[in-house]
């Protein structure tokens, strides 16, 4: 596997879709710290050295653009196990793709994409885990948590990023062979979301409705008090 590791990088996935036309599928890219980390929405990512996991992967799947957007939700799942399996505790998917503990965010994944309108170059997903982070700064206070924070304990981030890889590896194949609805019961198992109310906004408009089902595409469904069912594709919603 081809893996990369930066002392200081500006954001990893800048950095992979600078590589990501002549690197192979599978690429796989670590820095100990970012200066520019970037998060969903133009927000800024806090990154500082050694606190986290920051990584980002070059995926080449011989995909459609909405087939690879899928791809968010098998690295969610990926996580979640990984925490689990190295972390030993629970965390949950705030779909699509939040990592979740203690209604706190451990871990955001930002998946980027270069394609056509039916097919993809490349697809870049960066996954930022807090780890070792103990204060965060005042605006993420009660809104973001590390690993440390919620085990006390300091974690070794090496086992945690192979096996981050790993079982990303092992979904990837999965999904790639049987599509998104070998995943699915994963992603629903491990999510926070459903069968709570979410705020969506549609057409500018902030609507409240109850998450009932992820579909075998990964969509969100959802039923609003008038009845109607809609079909989430992406997008914020908040618990
Ligand atoms: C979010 O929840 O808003 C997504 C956060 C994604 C952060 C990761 S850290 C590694 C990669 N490089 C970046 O600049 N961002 C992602």
């Amino acid at each position: 596997r081809n893996y990369l590791h930066f002392e200081s990088i500006s954001s990893t996935n800048d950095y992979a879709k600078e590589i990501a036309p002549s690197a192979t599928d599978g690429t796989a890219i670590v820095a100990e710290e970012q200066t520019s980390g970037r998060g969903r929405m133009g927000r800024h990512w806090v990154s500082n050295k050694g606190q986290g996991i920051w990584l980002s992967m070059i995926l080449k799947p011989n995909l459609s653009p909405n087939e690879a957007v899928k791809l968010t939700q098998v690295a969610a799942v990926a996580v979640v196990d990984s925490i689990k399996e190295i972390a030993d505790i629970r965390s949950g998917i705030k779909w699509p793709n939040d990592i979740v503990i203690n209604s706190k965010k451990v871990c955001g994944i930002l998946t980027e994409m270069n394609g056509e309108i039916d097919r993809v170059n490349f697809i870049v997903i960066g996954i930022g885990i807090n780890v070792n982070v103990q204060n965060f700064p005042e605006d993420l206070c009660g809104k973001a948590t590390s690993l440390s924070i919620e085990t006390g304990k300091i974690l070794d981030r090496k086992p945690l990023t192979a096996s981050i890889l790993n079982n990303f590896e092992k979904y990837y194949r999965i999904f790639l062979i049987n599509g998104f609805s070998s995943i699915r019961n994963l992603c629903k198992e491990y999510s926070l979301t459903l069968n709570k109310d979410v705020k969506v906004i549609i057409n500018n408009n902030e609507c409240i409705g109850r998450a009932v089902d992820i579909d075998d595409d990964g969509n969100l469904i959802v039923v609003f008090k008038n009845g109607e069912k809609k079909t989430i594709a992406s997008g914020d919603v908040s618990v």
